[in-house]
C-alpha cells in the first residue's frame, strides 16, 4: 500500500516578532530564517520521518532545489515533482514570542497542476493506496475525483480554508484532518463535539480528527469518540504542529496502529514540532517520538 501526497512545497521566511504586525504599523523583526515548508511538503516529511513510504506530487519553480533536497533527505519519493519555469511557492510567516503565527502565501508553481499532470501521477498508483491533501494547490476537486474512480482512499486537511474547500467532492473524503476554526467553517459550529458530530452525519463514510491547539484533539468514527489531551511543552513556533500531527496520525494507521494510538502518537509529534523553529525542520523522527513519555 503506497501513499501518494499530491500537495504543495513552498519556501518560508520566517520572521521571529515581538508581536504579529497590526495594520499600518511598521515593525522591525528580531530575527529572519529561511527554511523549507508548505503544508503539501512538511505532511510528506512528516510521513516519511513517521516510517510511511511516501511519495509527493507538486511543483516548484527554478529555485526550489532546497524543497527537493529536504524531501529526499527525509526519504520521500520525488519522481512527481516537476521543476517548472516559474518561482517556487512561498511564505512569509511572522512568529511572535509565545510561538503563534500569521503567514502571507504566495502560491507560485504550487498554483500549476494540469489535468495531464494528474493523469500521470496517478496512473501510478491503485485501489487502496492512500492519497493525501490539503489547499495550496489548484485543481484539488479533479484530484478527488480520478483518486475515487481508481478506489484510492482520500485523506483531505481542508487548509488553509476558503471558498474552495466548500466546492470539492468532500463527499469522497475517507478521512478529515482539521482545526476547529475549519470545522467550525464547513459545520457553522463552535463546539468540538458538535462540530465532530455535524461531519458525521454529513459524511458517514469519513472518520474525523479534530484538532484543538492547547486543548489536544478529537476522534470520530465508525461510532467510536476519542478525546487526547495535549502533550505540555514548551512552545516556540507553532506552524507545522498541524502537518506533522497529521502525518504522524497516518503513518500510525498504517503501521496497524489503533485511532487511539494514532491520537497519542501524533499529539506528542506535534508538541516536539511546536518546542522547535521552522517548519520542516521541526518535523520529529519515529525514534524521537517514542522517547516522549505522556
Ligand atoms: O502549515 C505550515 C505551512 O503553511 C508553512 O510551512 C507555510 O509554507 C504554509 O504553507
Amino acid at each position: 500500500m503506497k501513499v501518494l501526497n499530491f500537495g504543495s512545497l513552498n519556501l518560508d521566511m520566517v520572521y521571529g516578532m515581538e508581536h504579529i504586525v497590526r495594520s499600518g504599523e511598521t515593525f522591525t523583526a528580531d530575527q529572519l530564517t529561511r527554511a523549507p515548508g508548505g503544508k503539501g511538503l512538511n505532511q510528506s516529511v512528516a510521513l516519511a520521518r513517521a516510517g510511511a513510504q511516501v511519495y509527493h506530487a507538486g511543483n516548484i519553480g527554478q529555485d526550489g532545489a532546497l524543497l527537493l533536497e529536504t524531501l529526499r533527505s527525509a526519504g520521500v519519493r520525488t519522481e512527481y515533482v516537476r521543476t517548472l519555469p516559474e518561482t517556487s511557492g512561498h511564505a512569509i510567516i511572522q512568529v511572535e514570542r509565545g510561538g503563534e503565527n500569521a503567514i502571507i502565501l504566495y502560491t507560485g508553481a504550487n498554483g500549476s497542476v494540469t489535468e495531464e499532470q494528474i493523469d500521470e501521477v496517478l496512473a501510478g498508483f491503485a485501489a487502496g493506496d492512500w492519497l493525501v491533501l490539503q489547499n495550496e494547490i489548484n485543481r484539488v476537486d479533479e484530484i478527488m475525483e480520478k483518486a475515487a474512480r481508481k478506489g484510492m482512499r482520500i485523506v483531505l486537511n481542508p487548509s488553509p480554508m476558503d471558498e474552495k474547500i466548500g466546492r470539492l467532492p468532500l463527499e469522497l473524503v475517507d478521512l478529515f484532518l482539521l482545526n476547529e476554526i475549519e470545522g467550525a467553517d464547513i459545520t457553522g459550529q463552535t463546539d468540538p463535539e458538535e462540530i465532530l458530530d455535524c461531519l458525521a452525519q454529513r459524511f458517514p463514510q469519513a472518520q474525523v480528527v479534530l484538532t484543538l491547539g492547547g486543548q489536544g484533539a478529537r476522534y470520530l468514527g465508525g461510532g467510536q469518540r476519542l478525546s487526547q489531551p495535549a502533550v505540555r511543552t514548551n512552545v516556540v513556533d507553532t506552524t507545522a504542529a498541524g502537518d506533522t500531527f497529521t502525518g504522524f496520525f497516518i503513518s500510525t494507521l498504517l503501521r496497524g496502529g489503533t485511532p487511539a494510538e494514532a491520537l497519542e502518537t501524533a499529539a506528542k509529534a506535534s508538541a516536539i514540532a511546536v518546542s522547535r523553529k521552522g517548519a520542516a525542520p521541526s518535523i520529529p523522527t519515529w525514534d524521537e517520538v517514542r522517547e516522549v513519555s505522556q
